[in-house]
């Protein structure tokens, strides 16, 4: 398809390319030399290893080896195909295309296309929504609300705040009235799935989500009558323009900021991210109605090696603090907590006290070690040795997050300040903690000193297969089910398979960050590392799911046996507990004869 457009347009695509300059809106770049450095786009890193050669316009990972032009470039970042990387760079540049003679225009990607599509109705229905709250009778009440939370005009204007009608049957007549067909409109996510005319948003505040680029592609709404029923936001689920375990809000604004200031904080959600830019704070962004994912990492990671959390003080708050702090540190990245005094989130506290009172707060942010052990202070009564134990248990999950032996070494040494503990007792208990963490869950504590390796067994190995493939696991969740393990370890993994599965989080990190059990979390680094069971084709696995599907069933029949040995049917009750043994047993021999 490429060389449908003329040889002419792509060098000129390639000459009118600032091949710097289009990485650095990538990632941040440094001259050395004649080159450029900077953490690589393509994987997460602490120490540059990407580097750029002007002259040659050329660019070259040293760690994961990605490399080639500006084309290339667009293409993997962006993920289009290489024509559609030629139009995009001319596009950004302004470089005529053309075509070579006796072709015409190719068709691009369909997907795409329609992705493309779909945005131009976001933005349509955004910029609708964005004239109903500010210029309309019908969106005066949310003004009002919004202009009393202490949005600025200025604001709303950037963030292109909204309001969706009341009557649910508006939008779909004004948008097939722009001539958008009814099947296009369906697959919108605009409205409800079940009744096709209803729109998904009705009386809500609406706050546009953009992509890297600022365009719009999904949609957040807050209600605005404190309804009981309806939860306080609706979120778009996943579209075709649009992942939100991919996308973090308000990064389109922030990414400059990032930049310069490299750091960047991360909040709760879309009021607290725009009171933090309203005060002049550029680089906030918030996940999506998600926990942190590790590709909202990977979109920071290139300009940060710090990053603010700014979360609730709540339960859920402090849950999610503890979750980021840890997936964050294993991916070397510095965190810090911003701790607010005076309301309970920063919109709260720009309204009470204004945006200098937001400004301190980030600069008094503390390091997450300083946080966490005062936590734990206040969690456990540590004047007793009992408490102690515990305090520092809880405290060594943390070391084990960091990436240098340095910090493991510094942060005990806290520890032993925060508790007064002897670095001795420490250092010991440190080296012990497998075995004192099952003493404390009332675990029997391994025979050996050593602790017990994990035995590979056909079952594991199975689900290790998924690990080095996660696309797999679709086809393994819809087989099976944690009880169909026998292999504990196996099952233990599956769950959390399972458990990021459900929350968007099926990454390496996600995984690792939920296993806590270090042997399984080591075994999973070496294997995806070494790169083992990669090479597992798709039939090897749906192999493995049947046989343990299959050694499950012949399980539970076993069960049922033994069942039916010892009962003797004499009551009523007895007689359909019977009834209900054989037929759930009829069924499982029909399913081992498939
Ligand atoms: P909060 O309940 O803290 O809301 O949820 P908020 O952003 O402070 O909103 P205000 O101040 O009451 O207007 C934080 C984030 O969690 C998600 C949203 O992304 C929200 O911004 N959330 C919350 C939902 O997705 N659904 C809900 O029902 C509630
Ligand atoms: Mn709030």
């Amino acid at each position: 398809m490429a060389s449908f457009i003329s040889k002419e347009t792509i060098e000129a695509v390639q000459n009118a390319t600032d091949i710097v300059s289009l990485i650095g809106e990538y990632t941040k770049l440094e001259p050395r030399g004649k080159d450029y450095w900077g953490c690589c786009p393509f994987h997460n890193e602490k120490t540059p290893s990407f580097h750029i050669e002007p002259d040659k316009r050329f660019y070259y990972c040293f760690s994961c080896h990605a490399g080639g032009d500006v084309i290339k470039f667009i293409m993997e970042q962006e993920k289009l195909s290489y024509a559609d990387a030629i139009l995009f760079l001319a596009k950004r540049s302004g470089v005529e295309v053309k075509y070579e003679s006796g072709y015409s225009q190719p068709a691009p990607d369909p997907k795409l296309k329609l992705s493309e599509e779909y945005i131009d109705l976001y933005e349509r229905t955004a910029s609708m929504f964005h004239y109903l709250l500010t210029e309309t009778e019908q969106g005066k009440p949310a003004l009002e609300y919004i202009t009393k939370r202490g949005l600025s005009e200025k604001t709303i204007q950037k963030f292109k705040l909204g309001f969706a009608p009341a009557d649910r049957h508006w939008l779909k007549k004004f948008l097939l009235g722009k001539n958008f067909s009814p099947e296009f409109l369906g697959g919108s996510g605009l409205f409800s799935k079940k009744y096709q005319d209803t729109a998904f948003f009705s009386n809500r505040l609406m706050f546009p989500i953009f992509n890297r680029r600022g365009q719009v592609v999904a949609f957040g709404g807050r209600q605005l009558d404190n309804d009981p029923n309806s939860p306080k936001y609706l979120n778009s689920g996943d579209l075709i323009q649009y992942k939100k375990g991919e996308t973090l809000y308000a990064f389109n604004f922030a990414k400059k900021a990032i930049k310069e200031n490299k750091k960047v904080i991360f909040c709760e959600g879309y009021m607290d991210c725009i009171a933090y830019h309203q005060c002049g704070i550029e680089y906030a962004v918030a996940p999506l109605g998600t926990a942190l994912t590790d590709e909202q990492v990977r979109l920071v990671r290139p300009f940060t090696d710090e990053v603010l959390l700014s979360f609730d003080a709540d339960g859920a708050g402090q849950k999610a603090t503890m979750r980021a702090m840890l997936m964050l540190r294993r991916a070397g990245i510095t965190v810090r907590i911003i701790q607010l005094v005076g309301g309970k989130d920063p919109a709260e506290i720009m309204i009470n006290y204004g945006a200098e009172a937001l400004t301190n707060a980030v600069s008094n942010a503390i390091l997450d070690s300083d946080f966490l052990l005062s936590k734990l202070g206040s969690e456990y009564s540590v004047d007793t040795p009992e408490g102690k134990t515990k305090a520092s248990l809880a405290f060594f999950t943390y070391v084990d997050a960091l990436q240098s032996d340095i910090q493991k070494e510094s942060c005990l040494e806290q520890l032993c300040q925060a508790f007064n503990l002897k670095p001795e007792a420490v250092k010991r208990d440190f080296l012990n903690r497998e075995k004192a963490h099952e003493r404390l869950n009332n675990r029997q504590p391994s025979a050996s000193s050593q602790p017990q390796k994990i035995k590979l067994t056909a079952e594991l190995r199975s689900v290790l297969a998924v690990m080095a493939d996660l696309d797999k696991y679709k086809m393994m969740r819809a087989e099976l089910s944690a009880d169909d393990f026998e292999d504990f370890s196996a099952k233990q993994l599956f769950t959390i398979l399972e458990e990021c599965f459900k929350d968007n989080s099926l990454s390496l990190t996600g995984v690792l960050n939920r296993c806590e059990d270090g042997r399984l979390a080591d075994l999973i680094t070496s294997v995806v590392s070494l790169g083992e069971y990669r090479d597992n084709t798709g039939n090897a696995v749906q192999d493995s799911i049947r046989m343990i599907k299959r050694r499950s069933l012949e399980r539970r029949r076993n069960v049922l046996m033994e069942r039916l040995r010892h009962l003797s049917p004499v009551t009523a009750d007895d007689k359909e507990q019977l009834r209900e043994i054989l037929r759930e047993k009829m069924e499982i021999d029909r399913k081992l004869l498939q």
